[in-house]
């Protein structure tokens, strides 16, 4: 058992996007509360840094996976049954951005990040959802952003993923309440990554006059509201939006 109180002791989990950022603080603090977990990336050198980081294979294992692949996803999710037994939990938080104005932004700009974001979340919800339902129980958390609920300038691919992100989990929640498998949605705000960190700072100080909270969150702050929705702490909750912002586009 990791250094929490043992929330998650005994399930298996897998997430998206585990190598770097808010993937990896989600993987951190489900290993703290007892959990093993897959991390799936497209980057395997730092996936597999990441995992050896998150305490080696007895609890953490990597592979390379482009959420945007059926078959990669199949794949990655057989590996998570294969080396610990069963998949209790699935964080679709694989993401990219492409950011342009509209005149700019290329259709292949668009394509990109709907197939990553929105595509990838469905490939995701729908095959741990065909495991998830022959064990009779599972939790799907598919990583939105508040992007998806106010749409940002220079984001139409990015928002339109995320907005689509939560009529995904809605739909799916319904269809699998009945067999014992919940499906909830994170908004995060603005969270200091590696993803954030790229932007010109002029666009950081903007965002950060919209926070009634008056700072950016960490990624534990996400990590904490996703370990909420793995447990049993949300045992009532499906097809839900947490909104998790510092108080920012409510
Ligand atoms: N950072 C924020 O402020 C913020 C706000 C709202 C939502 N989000 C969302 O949270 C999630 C994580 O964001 P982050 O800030 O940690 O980003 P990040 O760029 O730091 O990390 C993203 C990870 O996803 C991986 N990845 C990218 N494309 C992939 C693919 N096709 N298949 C598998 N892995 C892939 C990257 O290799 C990287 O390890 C994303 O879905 C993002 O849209 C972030």
């Amino acid at each position: 058992m990791g250094s929490g109180t043992g929330l998650l002791e005994g399930k298996v989990a897998v997430v998206t996007g585990g190598a770097q950022g808010i993937g990896f603080a989600i993987a951190k603090r489900y290993v703290e509360e007892g959990a093993r977990v897959l991390l799936g990336d497209l980057d395997l050198a730092a996936a597999e840094a990441a995992s050896k980081e998150l305490g080696g294979e007895e609890v953490a294992r990597a592979v390379r996976c482009d959420v945007s692949s059926y078959e990669d996803v199949e794949a990655m999710l057989d590996a998570a049954v294969d080396a610990f037994g069963s998949l209790d939990i699935l964080v679709n938080n694989a993401g990219i951005t492409r950011d342009a104005t509209m005149r700019k932004m290329t259709e292949d700009q668009f394509d990109q990040v709907v197939s990553v974001h929105l595509k990838g979340a469905w490939n995701g919800t729908k095959l741990a959802s065909l495991i998830m339902r022959e064990q009779g129980s599972g939790v799907i958390i598919n990583m939105s952003s508040i992007s998806g609920k106010v749409g940002n300038v220079g984001q139409t691919n990015y928002s339109a993923a995320k907005a689509g992100i939560v009529g995904l989990t809605k739909a799916a929640a319904k269809e699998l309440a009945h067999l014992g498998v919940r499906v909830n949605a994170v908004q995060p705000g603005l969270i200091r990554t590696p993803m954030t960190e790229a932007m010109p700072q002029h666009a950081w100080e903007q965002k950060m006059a919209e926070i009634p909270m008056g700072r950016a969150g960490e990624p534990d702050e996400i990590a904490k509201v996703c370990l909420f929705y793995a447990s049993d702490l949300s045992s009532y909750m499906t097809g839900t939006v947490a909104e998790v912002t510092g108080g920012r586009h409510l």
